[in-house]
């Protein structure tokens, strides 16, 4: 008998996708945020002929770089390789990397944010949906794709301040001075997200991730007031009967109970709480995901592995684990030491 690419899809029992449903795994699952991109050779060698957008939107060359580090760390599952500011450039905002994003005109009246069109996803993002497209014929069989997104909290923090800051003080200015702008600015870029992420879901995304990197930089009130409903109701329109949501807000270790109202499947954590603490403030319904200090990738690697073994420890064989860092990995990380985190969690975890 000849499956199809989807049967076969569904005789593969991926360690990645069961430890986001809470179930036992034989042995952790892990991935990197950021695990594709400038600490590779590879990626740079690719990246030598073509801008970061160019890498982006080119699908052959962002299904390559998404592969690499599947090839090279051995990881249980891939990310697609774009970036969260990637949709928001169709909604009318010129974008340019520099290496961080740079909006040419940042959002800081009604009439901007009236102007912002929500994408087609299949006329204005089609690179995005191709390569994931691809990604799904190369990695049949080996490891689940995993599409994701800006919060729409972060997305707004970058197109009001027009690129990132150390203060954050206009997209809070926006949302304490002139709160009716903001709650318009948030709505459509909750809109954009949401058809975002089903579109990748379509083309075949098995896991989607939420990206709230700024959420973490208001108090646990006003995360509620300002930030929380929008997740929820991104959250809540999704198409995700089968594919588990991860939501990843960095910063937000006093607010986990917050975190988890947003109705993910799986939350993400940074490294300034205890595995422990988080998972006992969570419950054990909901999968964690993290989460190592991405500084820690610099250390010898004795040190390396203690700190695995530690968090390891902190989670105390619960299912629902998937090992990550706490943020990205940095530029000027010795690759072999990423590989090694990676082949440690395996090894110290295996039952
Ligand atoms: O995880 C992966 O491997 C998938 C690809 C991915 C990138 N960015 C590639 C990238 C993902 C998931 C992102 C998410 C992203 N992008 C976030 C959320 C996660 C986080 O790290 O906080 C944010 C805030 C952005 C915005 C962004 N893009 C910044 C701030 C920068 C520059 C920062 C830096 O590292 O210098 C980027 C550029 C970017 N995105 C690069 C890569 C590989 C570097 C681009 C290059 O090759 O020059």
């Amino acid at each position: 008998m000849i499956l199809s690419l989807e049967d076969h899809y569904m005789t593969v029992e991926y360690d990645f996708l069961k430890a986001c449903w809470g179930q036992p795994t034989e042995r952790t699952p892990v991935w990197l945020m950021r695990q594709a991109g400038r600490y590779l050779p590879q990626y740079m060698e690719v990246r030598k002929n073509v801008t970061f957008l160019e890498l982006c939107k080119t699908p052959e060359l962002a299904a390559e770089v998404t592969i690499q580090p599947i090839d090279y760390l051995g990881a249980d599952a891939a990310i697609l390789f774009s970036d969260i500011l990637t949709p928001v450039e169709p909604m009318g905002m010129e974008l340019d990397f520099n290496p961080g994003p740079v909006f040419a005109d940042p959002i800081r009246t009604k009439a901007q944010i009236d102007a912002l069109r929500i994408p087609e996803m299949e006329e204005d993002v089609p690179y995005v949906l191709e390569t994931i497209k691809i990604l799904r014929r190369e990695f049949e069989g080996r490891v689940p794709l995993i599409g994701f997104a800006g919060a729409p909290f972060t997305l707004a923090c970058y197109m009001v301040e027009g690129k990132g800051s150390k203060d954050f003080a206009q997209i809070k200015r926006m949302m304490y001075a002139e709160p009716e702008l903001f709650a318009a600015l948030m709505e459509k870029v909750v809109e954009m997200d949401r058809q975002y992420l089903n579109a990748q879901i379509v083309a075949g995304a098995q896991a989607v991730q939420i990206f709230d990197t700024w959420g973490g930089i208001v108090s646990p009130v006003d995360f509620e007031r300002f930030i929380l409903p929008y997740v929820q109701k991104l959250i809540n329109g999704l198409n995700r009967d089968g594919v588990p949501v991860i939501y990843f807000v960095k910063g937000s270790g006093a607010m986990l109970d917050l975190v988890k109202k947003a109705g993910s499947d799986v939350v993400g954590l940074d490294w300034y709480i205890g595995l422990n603490t988080a998972r006992e403030i969570l419950g054990d319904d909901v999968a964690v995901q993290g989460n190592l200090d991405p500084t820690v990738l610099y250390a010898p690697q004795p040190e390396i592995e203690a700190q695995v073994k530690r968090i390891l420890d902190e989670n105390a064989g619960r299912p629902g684990h998937i090992f990550n860092l706490g943020h990205g990995i940095l530029p000027t990380v010795p690759p072999e030491n990423a590989r090694f985190m990676v082949e440690c969690v395996h090894r110290l975890s295996q039952k």
